[in-house]
């Protein structure tokens, strides 16, 4: 898929309507022109999110209205190759990662304020750089959202996930015990990241009862949706110490917060997790990785909603 033969056009996803995953396919777009404020970004990895395929759908056209033909894709990372007037923080050549509001991620090339990416640091891998703004920032906004501190027990539904294993690992990084539900194959990851894990099934709250042992939880995360956040009630945890980015009717049933990627999604927290992943503090798990034009493929397989971190897109190898 590279672009290689003709640099003069940008292959970008798009869809012309709402549906199944189908109706991606890539699309031969002029290159995007930065304008002032603006620099081009040559795109090399892009994150794929379960919020996009919903909006896709149609599910959220009242929350996130769409006008067709649409892009896709929130966060990239990728090398800048020119900018636009009034940009001195970047340069040709600089290696940024970063986010757009404009769903045109998921590209060769994207035109993005330049205030919306920051340099990416030598430790953290592309794949990690091109999809870290939107779980990182959801999961930045839901551990302060419910204020854990340390020695007290937070836990987190969909703990292995995209969000979730952020979630855990920002949260043991603030001296909490965590408790992180998730499916087998995932455990091990979490023993390695200090977590406890527990296998969700039948009867969660007999589980999680049997591993806090009489005592009480401090706090609830709840990433998967699936009645987590009514659970969280009747473990007896108070409504402000629950968070839910993905329960919304719960979330206005029971009075929980909902803080997620717009409560946090700033450069300056995407320039304080790129830190953190730099200096080995947090590990941005990759599941998988598919080129641009198998975007399709890489959405079925996000769709099974049982992803270890991350899915990320390929747009360019060099
Ligand atoms: N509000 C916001 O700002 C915001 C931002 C980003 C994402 N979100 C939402 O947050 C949710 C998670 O996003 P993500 O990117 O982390 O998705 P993801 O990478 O697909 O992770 C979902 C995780 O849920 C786990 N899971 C599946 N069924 C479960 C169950 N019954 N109980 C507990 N865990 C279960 C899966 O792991 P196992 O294989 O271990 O089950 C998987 O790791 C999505 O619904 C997304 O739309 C909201």
């Amino acid at each position: 898929m590279e672009n290689t033969k003709n640099p003069t056009l940008n292959h970008a996803v798009r869809y012309d309507q709402f549906g199944h995953r189908d109706v991606l396919y890539i699309d031969e777009l002029p290159l995007p022109s930065p304008k002032a404020g603006e620099v081009q970004v040559k795109i090399k990895t892009a994150g794929i999110n379960p919020g996009e395929a919903s909006i896709r759908e149609g599910l959220m056209a009242k929350q996130f209205p769409s006008t067709f033909p649409s892009g896709q894709g929130a966060d990239f990372a990728g090398v800048v190759t020119s900018v636009g007037i009034g940009v001195t923080k970047f340069s040709a050549g600089d290696e940024v990662l970063g986010f757009t509001e404009e769903r045109n991620g998921q590209a060769e090339y994207i035109a993005v304020k330049a205030d919306q990416l920051v340099a990416r640091p030598a430790n953290v891998s592309w794949e990690a750089a091109g999809g870290l703004f939107i779980v990182g920032s959801t999961a930045y906004a839901a551990v302060k959202a419910v204020n854990i501190k340390k020695g007290e027990t937070l836990i987190v539904s969909g703990a292995a996930g995209g969000v979730g294993s952020i979630v855990v690992q920002l949260a043991k990084k603030q001296g909490a015990n965590v408790i992180g539900l998730a499916s087998e194959p995932h455990h091990q990851w979490l023993k390695d990241h200090g977590i406890v894990p527990l296998a969700y099934g039948d009867n969660n709250e007999a589980t999680i009862k049997a591993a806090l042992n009489g005592k009480k939880a401090d706090a609830f995360i709840d990433t998967s949706g699936k009645g987590y956040v009514e659970l969280a009630i009747k473990l007896g945890i108070p409504a402000d110490r629950i968070d839910t980015v993905i329960d919304f009717e719960a979330a206005g049933k029971y009075k929980v917060k909902t803080d997620g990627s717009s409560a946090a999604g700033t450069v300056q927290v995407l320039e304080e997790l790129a830190e953190m992943v730099n200096d080995g503090e947090l590990e941005i798990a990759i599941a998988k990785t598919y080129p641009l034009n198998q975007v399709k493929e890489a959405y079925e397989e996000l769709e099974k909603r049982h992803t270890h971190g991350k899915i990320i897109l390929v747009a360019s190898a060099n």
